[in-house]
């Protein structure tokens, strides 16, 4: 069954692999077959199809492919909001807080938590998205975050090194061999990439280094968050280990740019952490004069950046941190699919899956030109509707 998607006003295919830039088509037309990508044109060459979709001179995206979230919590952190932006400064200390409402939280409450945030990612135009544990810092509820996870998306990350829980806190070496061993084994079946927060107030570097090379023994892919709060060794630490991506990477030195541009290794730059903590923006055309690949992410999560709105984040990443409109564009799509090491989303290429977003608006640029406007009109996966805008 061919579906037909006509009468696209503009239709963002994908990021030239060569110069970064987007590739459109004005009047184009898009067939998906099987869940993917059949065809992609000019509107006047569309072939025949089974069923039409008539975008009506509207603007067509790729879905965008958020690679940084935490999604799996309970409760919610207003009042540090509320304080922070009354002068009170941000520290890893607040995950404590979403960590006892997690532990303290049913199943079904994280679950109906977690797919709620999971539809307001669809209606925001996410069709790809990672999400974390972290808020469990104990076996049992590391183990049923990730496994919760597993039920929303398959890039699921073991994130037991989130801070360091009250309970060892003076015995932060015990709390590290558990995460390596028994908190590992139980949260491994679940996931797919192990992550540590490498920062102040977190875990140092070697405590990271210990607890990624664990990972990697247990079949888990690394990644790291890594520079949000200061400059450290985070960066290091990613390429030394093949990192899908280093994230944050707020505070960047020029040896660490030199070090992400000669890598695999992924910015992941995240706005919305700056935004709500009221931090410095890294300038991401540092990233892009030396080469280095970018992506932008929500970081959805209850302490630093509770949007899941990518919209959002690109308005910000556009106005503070100095990415064109198309920078920013590729890098919420093609970027986000790097930074999981996937190649089947983030385009809209033959081939690729056939998730996209219809936007009401005559062009991308929209997104960030008109700030805080929902364009979202329709979200599909596979080519099939998962969120539509009411008439
Ligand atoms: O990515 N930086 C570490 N973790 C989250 C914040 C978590 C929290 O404050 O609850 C982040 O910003
Ligand atoms: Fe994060």
């Amino acid at each position: 069954m061919a579906k037909l998607f006509s009468n696209i006003g503009q239709l963002v295919v994908g990021t030239s692999p060569d110069t970064g830039e987007l590739e459109l088509i004005e009047n184009a037309a898009l067939v998906v077959d099987a869940g993917v990508v059949a065809w992609v044109g000019s509107s006047a060459n569309a072939p025949a199809a089974d069923e039409f979709v008539d975008v009506a001179g509207r603007t067509v995206i790729p879905g965008f492919v958020d690679s940084h979230a935490h999604l799996v919590f309970a409760g919610d952190r207003a009042a540090e909001f509320e304080a922070r932006m009354s002068g009170v400064s941000y520290s890893a200390g607040g995950i404590k807080t979403t960590v006892a409402a997690t532990r303290a939280a049913s199943d079904h409450e994280l679950r109906t938590g977690l797919r709620a945030r999971v539809q307001e990612m669809h209606r925001s135009g996410i069709t790809t998205f990672e999400t974390k544990s972290g808020y469990g810092l104990n076996v049992a509820d590391e183990a049923r975050s990730v496994a919760l996870a597993a039920e929303v998306t398959e890039e699921v990350t073991f994130l037991g090194a989130h801070v360091v829980p009250a309970e060892f806190a003076d015995r932060r070496e015990d709390y590290v061999s558990l995460i390596a061993g028994e908190m590992l084994a139980a949260a491994a079946p679940h996931s797919k990439w192990i992550d540590v927060f490498c920062d102040r107030g977190a875990f140092d570097a070697d405590e990271a280094d210990e607890i990624l090379r664990a990972g990697v023994r247990a079949g888990l892919r690394p990644r790291i968050h890594a520079n949000q709060l200061e400059a450290g060794a985070g960066i290091e630490l990613a390429v030394k280990h093949d990192c899908a991506s280093a994230d944050h990477c707020t505070h960047l030195t020029d040896r660490d740019i030199e070090l992400l541009a000669g890598s695999n290794t992924v910015a992941t730059l995240l706005p919305g952490a700056e935004f709500s903590t009221r931090a410095e923006y890294p300038d991401a055309r540092r990233l892009f004069a030396a080469g280095a690949k970018v992506a932008l992410a929500t970081d959805c999560n209850p302490g630093s950046s509770f949007t899941t709105s990518m919209a959002f984040c690109l308005a910000v990443a556009v106005r503070d941190m100095h990415f064109t409109p198309s920078q920013a564009l590729a890098a919420a799509t093609a970027g986000g699919a790097a930074a999981l090491r996937r190649i089947d989303v983030g385009g809209l290429r033959v081939g690729q899956r056939a998730n996209l977003v219809v936007l009401n608006s005559p062009s991308f640029v929209h997104l960030m030109y008109r700030p805080g406007v929902d364009l979202v009109d329709a979200t599909y996966i596979d080519g099939n509707p998962v969120y539509e805008r009411e008439k």
